[in-house]
């Protein structure tokens, strides 16, 4: 799929790098990894020269475009005054500012530099709050790599059990099997099985954690009346909501799920559009709750308000504001849905959207996915034999067909029509 230069780098870098790569899910397999030269926009080069349309945006960080301007100045203006001090400044009380008055339910952050580290503190600080422990995650959802969720996220389903009676599945090795205490895990949209959990073990439950859609399972977006279900019953119950607006942030609406689907979590989780591709991460959420740490309450790290992620949040915040990105990227990422869908349909497949124009995907085989259940029955061999007719023409969705779509302000009209007409002529020959 990739020419001889990406080829001889990937053998090179096996010799170093565990699987030749700095994060297992760039690994798509022998003689099938891409590795990268330079990005620009809406566009990526591989180490070949080869040019492509960019849909992955390094997993969604990417909102404004590769490599832009703006956020780079802004970022270089910075760091000539140094880079990390472990002491504070104004700038990052000024991105904490602009947080609170974006997102809805967030009245304190705090910073970190990954969404790892963001769902990590969230969840200290939930089980400090309650003084429980036990933490519900939905299958299929992604919250880091950290042991407290890494449990049912990519498993093969049928490791799941019954639906009714889920067994949480650890995601790795080396997850310590007494964890396994402290983790409920159930179907996503499972509007039973969640009342049911919550009527046994609610005043237990430290913290439910969801992604508002599943951002990590084909964008599936959440049913009419999930995500208020889980506000009702955490209040009830006394466990805190924490939303994991990791992917959703500052990409589907500049307040992110919160203010696409007015619901007010406890907490909240952000990274990657935060920052247009610069290591931020932040959490936050009610006043009450944030305001323990510091009492008693452990969170820090050296790199959490370092100086290239800060500026760069604060760049990219600020054209959020300032500019119609994600307008834009709503109008094209319709289009490219619309045409996208109307190019399948037409060829007789049979296929489910799912997400927002902003960040969204596709299961063939299916009318609908609710859950990762339903997503595991779609046709991955189609979606696999599509993306790699796709790559070869210069076009680069992941090769994972859990990885969303995801859009940047740059994606031009032009590239939406190049990238239907890649699709229209690929899906004949797959047919
Ligand atoms: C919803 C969600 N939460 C947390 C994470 C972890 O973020 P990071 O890769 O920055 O550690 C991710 C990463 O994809 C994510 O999608």
């Amino acid at each position: 799929m990739f020419g001889s230069k990406t080829h001889s780098l990937q053998q090179r870098a096996q010799k170093v790098l565990p699987l030749g790569v700095n994060s297992n899910f760039r690994f798509w397999g022998e003689d099938i990894t891409p590795y990268v030269e330079k990005a620009k926009g809406g566009y990526l080069w591989d180490v070949d020269g080869k040019k492509y349309i960019d849909y992955r945006m390094a997993f969604g960080p990417i909102i404004l475009g590769h490599a832009c301007d703006e956020v780079d100045q802004k970022v270089i203006e910075e760091i000539q005054k140094g880079t990390l001090f472990a002491m504070t400044g104004e700038l990052e009380v000024e991105v904490a500012e602009m947080i609170v008055e974006m997102a809805p339910a967030v009245e304190m952050v705090r910073f970190a530099c990954s969404g790892t580290e963001a769902t990590m503190h969230a969840i200290r600080v939930a089980r400090a709050y309650t003084g429980r422990d036990l933490i519900l995650k939905f299958e299929g959802n992604y919250h880091g790599f950290h042991d407290h969720t890494l449990w049912s996220t990519y498993a093969p389903v049928e490791a799941y059990g019954n639906r009714r009676n889920p067994i949480p599945v650890p995601s790795s090795s080396g997850i310590p099997k007494a964890m396994r205490e402290l983790i409920i895990t159930l179907p996503f949209n499972d509007f039973e099985g969640f009342q049911r959990v919550m009527r046994s073990y609610g005043e237990q439950i430290a913290a439910v954690i969801s992604e508002p859609c599943q951002g990590n399972c084909a964008a599936i977006n959440p049913q009419e009346g999930f995500l208020e279900l889980i506000r009702a019953k955490t209040e009830e119950c006394g466990s805190v909501f924490i939303l994991d607006e990791v992917k959703t942030g500052f990409r589907i609406a500049n307040g992110g799920a919160q203010e696409y689907y007015r619901i007010k979590p406890d907490l909240a989780t952000y990274a990657k559009a935060l920052g247009n591709g610069y290591p931020v991460a932040a959490f936050g959420g009610k006043r009450e709750i944030m305001s323990i740490i510091g009492h008693g309450v452990a969170q820090g790290g050296t790199y959490t308000n370092n100086k290239p992620g800060i500026a760069g949040a604060y760049a990219t915040l600020s054209l959020l504001k300032s500019k119609p990105v994600l307008k834009t990227i709503e109008q094209r990422g319709q289009r490219l849905m619309n045409g996208l869908k109307e190019i399948f349909e037409d060829n007789g497949l049979q296929v489910a959207f799912t997400g927002y124009p902003a960040m969204f995907s596709f299961s063939f085989g299916v009318d609908s996915v609710t859950c990762q259940r339903d997503w595991a029955e779609s046709n991955h061999a189609l979606y696999l034999a599509l993306t790699e007719r796709a790559i070869q023409r210069g076009v680069m969705p992941d090769h994972d067909a859990r990885e969303p779509w995801f859009l940047c302000y740059e994606h031009s009209d032009a590239d939406i029509d190049e990238t239907l007409n890649v699709y229209a002529e690929i899906v004949k020959e797959v047919k």
